[in-house]
């Protein structure tokens, strides 16, 4: 199984406001969300973006079934505004992204995001150049605890980085199991979770740079947006929602955007119990107002 997408319901609730208009899935993955999309609402078309090779060879999977409905374009979605002008469209009637890592990538152990991989990579695009493993060999100390600590908001961040620069004089860090153990020798564990969740997390938003492609995409939303097409985001942790939430705040104050989530949607029990990965997940959606 690819993936399994999240409060697909819900986000097809929010998102279509014209049955016949074009959307934009940012984060392709293993194409859930465009596929029920595309399914539930046959006049629809998707222009799909997502960085991934693994993405780009599971479109090349599942577009036969809908023609010339959906076409893929493999880049970060921070360039969507360039990418769609290279396609002549300007505007669209909703932009979906359900950010963070798809459950293929969590689950490759070549990959390196989970704690037993053969490797530390975390790159979810391997055209660029900085891995988790470079980081983690090579970055002072200070720069270490800045990055477990901003990312993770890990309150171990100092010892951790003690712990990782100590290790490496016994030589390079090759695996992602040596890292969690290097972060498991400073830090008990604490429930059911993981100690090395929260440095893990940090390392993969850094090499991707996963909070400033969100602003980027953000920024650009409003211009990207019909009158009355709808903005969904879907993300994974704090960092990520509080800025889709202070974007929606401004936007909405600026006379832009109608925010159609006042409290956060998250996914019912019944999805949790079926797939227990949606139960971080959060939806926040806007609408651009006319005329704005
Ligand atoms: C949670 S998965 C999406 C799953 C998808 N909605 C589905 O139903 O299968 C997130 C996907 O977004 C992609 N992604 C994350 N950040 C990206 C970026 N800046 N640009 C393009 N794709 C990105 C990842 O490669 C991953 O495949």
């Amino acid at each position: 199984m690819y993936h399994i997408c999240v409060m697909p319901l819900e986000t097809s609730q929010y998102l279509i406001n014209n049955t016949e208009g074009s959307y934009i899935d940012c984060t392709f993955g293993g194409g859930g969300h465009t596929s029920y999309l595309l399914n539930k609402f046959e006049k629809i078309k998707i222009i799909a973006f997502d960085w991934d090779e693994d993405a780009t060879n599971r479109f090349l999977e599942i577009k036969k079934n809908f023609n010339n409905r959906v076409v893929f374009i493999r880049d970060n979605f921070k360039n969507i505004k360039n990418a769609l002008a290279e396609i002549n469209i300007n505007k669209v009637d909703g932009i979906l992204a359900d950010i963070g890592v798809s459950s293929k990538q969590l689950d490759d152990l070549d990959r390196g995001f989970s704690f037993n991989s053969d490797v530390v990579d975390m790159r979810m695009d391997k055209r660029n150049a900085l891995t988790a493993k470079e980081i983690i060999n090579s970055y002072s100390r200070d720069d270490l605890a800045d990055i477990f600590y901003k990312y993770g908001q890990e309150y171990k961040s100092r010892q951790i980085a003690d712990a990782i620069s100590l290790r490496r004089k016994r030589g390079i860090i090759n695996t992602a199991l040596e890292l969690k153990d290097i972060v498991c020798s400073v830090k008990r564990p604490q429930g059911k979770v993981n100690p090395a969740t929260k440095v893990f997390q940090a390392l993969r938003i850094f090499v991707n740079d996963e909070l400033a492609n969100l602003e980027t995409l953000l920024s650009g939303a409003p211009g990207l947006l019909n009158q009355g097409g709808r903005i969904v985001l879907i993300s994974f942790h704090s960092l990520e929602d509080r800025i889709v939430k202070q974007d929606f705040k401004k936007n909405a104050s600026d006379g832009k955007y109608k925010i159609l989530t006042k409290k956060v949607i998250t996914a019912s029990q019944e999805e949790i119990n079926v797939n227990p990965r949606s139960r971080s997940a959060k939806i926040r959606a806007a609408e651009k107002i006319i005329n704005a």
